[in-house]
């Protein structure tokens, strides 16, 4: 098997923090490996002037899988150029517009399938003569189309339920959705198609997570829903994502930014991190095996080795040492 190479991109705050623990791990694994670590967010605009520079989006087309932190803090928010550009470039230049959010825990399964490419944070903005300042909300039905399917065939390898979400009784790009996700279905007979409206899936996902399975989303709709659902299966802390497209690298970071709150200390959880090298592992490399044996280190280790946010006293690093430890026992 030839060489995988990883990029890494730690980016800011907590983001170099938790990602020393992901690259730890991924180095015991039994993996030829060719890891770059590479400038990207705020640190990138201080030491290059832009959040992603030429060379570090040369590196990420050319890997097999993007290992990304966090980008961000307050030094930057007044900036003429922002970190997070670069993370909404990096992502439409990898045109990864599957966006996988798993949210696992306390009986809770669920997994939100976030077109990441489209919609308002892509759409034309402005500012008008009277000082009005609009972004727009388009899709084409292709783009529905593409993310549709991958819910369709995510829902045909679990549970074989889809939930579609829209606001279709008010947005003429939700009805589009709707309409596009509708036509698709006869192609997937073995999945049974619900659709449901964003606001009244939120309170759902509050009082019922458990009753959700795949869920599949426009851009701004699945951010918020996803951090919904971060919050009801144990915080942000855990909660991580897999951004594929068609045959390119994937990204696969923590759906957590740069807890500047927190940053420097050493007590940021890693678990969201490491989740997110598990769907590397799984979705980035073909290696679902690894995947498995990282989830089940991560699990060990929040027994053994639960961090602040979650109740616990160990660090960042005492974590990583128990899923270290676990992880030889696993894989051998
Ligand atoms: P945040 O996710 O960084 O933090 C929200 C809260 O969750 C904070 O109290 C933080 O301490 C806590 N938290 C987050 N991850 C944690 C972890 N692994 N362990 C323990 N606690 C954790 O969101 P916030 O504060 O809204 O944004 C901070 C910066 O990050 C901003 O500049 C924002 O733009 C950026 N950001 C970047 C993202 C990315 O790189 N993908 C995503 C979201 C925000
Ligand atoms: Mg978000």
């Amino acid at each position: 098997m030839a060489n995988r190479r990883i990029v890494c991109l730690p980016g800011d705050g907590i983001g170099p923090e938790v990602t020393a623990q992901a690259v730890r791990v991924l180095r015991a694994l039994p993996l030829e490996l060719e890891l770059d670590e590479r400038p990207f967010g705020g640190g990138a605009i201080d030491a290059h002037g832009e959040p992603l520079p030429p060379e570090t989006l040369a590196a990420c087309r050319d890997c097999d899988a993007v290992l990304l932190g966090a980008v961000g803090g307050p030094k930057w928010d007044g900036a003429p150029v922002r970190p997070e550009a670069g993370l909404l470039r990096l992502r439409k230049e990898l045109d990864v517009y599957a966006n996988l959010r798993p949210a696992v825990g306390d009986g809770v399964d669920l997994i939100i399938v976030r077109e990441l490419v489209g919609g308002l944070y892509f759409g034309p903005r402005g500012t008008r003569d009277d000082g009005t300042v609009f972004d727009t909300c388009e899709y084409h039905p292709s783009q529905v189309e593409r993310i549709a399917r991958r819910g369709f065939e995510l829902a045909r390898s679990r549970s074989g339920r889809l939930l579609s979400v829209d606001k279709a009784n008010v947005l003429d790009t939700s009805r589009m959705w709707r309409r596009v996700v509708s036509g698709l279905a006869g192609d997937y007979p073995e999945v049974e198609l619900a659709h449901g409206l964003v606001d009244s899936v939120a309170m759902n996902l509050v009082t019922d997570a458990d009753a959700f399975d795949v869920i599949v989303t426009e851009n701004m709709f699945g951010d918020i829903l996803s951090d919904v659902a971060a919050g009801v299966t144990g915080g942000l802390g855990l909660a991580s994502s897999a951004s594929l497209g068609d045959g390119g690298p994937g990204i696969f970071e923590p759906v957590h930014g740069s807890a500047p709150d927190i940053a420097g200390r050493g007590i940021a959880n890693p678990t969201a991190m490491l989740r997110s090298l598990a769907l590397l592992l799984e979705h980035g490399l073909g290696e679902p095996v690894l995947a498995r044996a990282v989830e089940a280190a991560v699990a060990a280790a929040a027994e053994q080795a639960p961090t602040v946010d979650v109740g616990g006293s160990a660090s960042t690093a005492e974590f990583g040492d128990a899923a270290l430890a676990s992880l030889q026992v696993t894989v051998g």
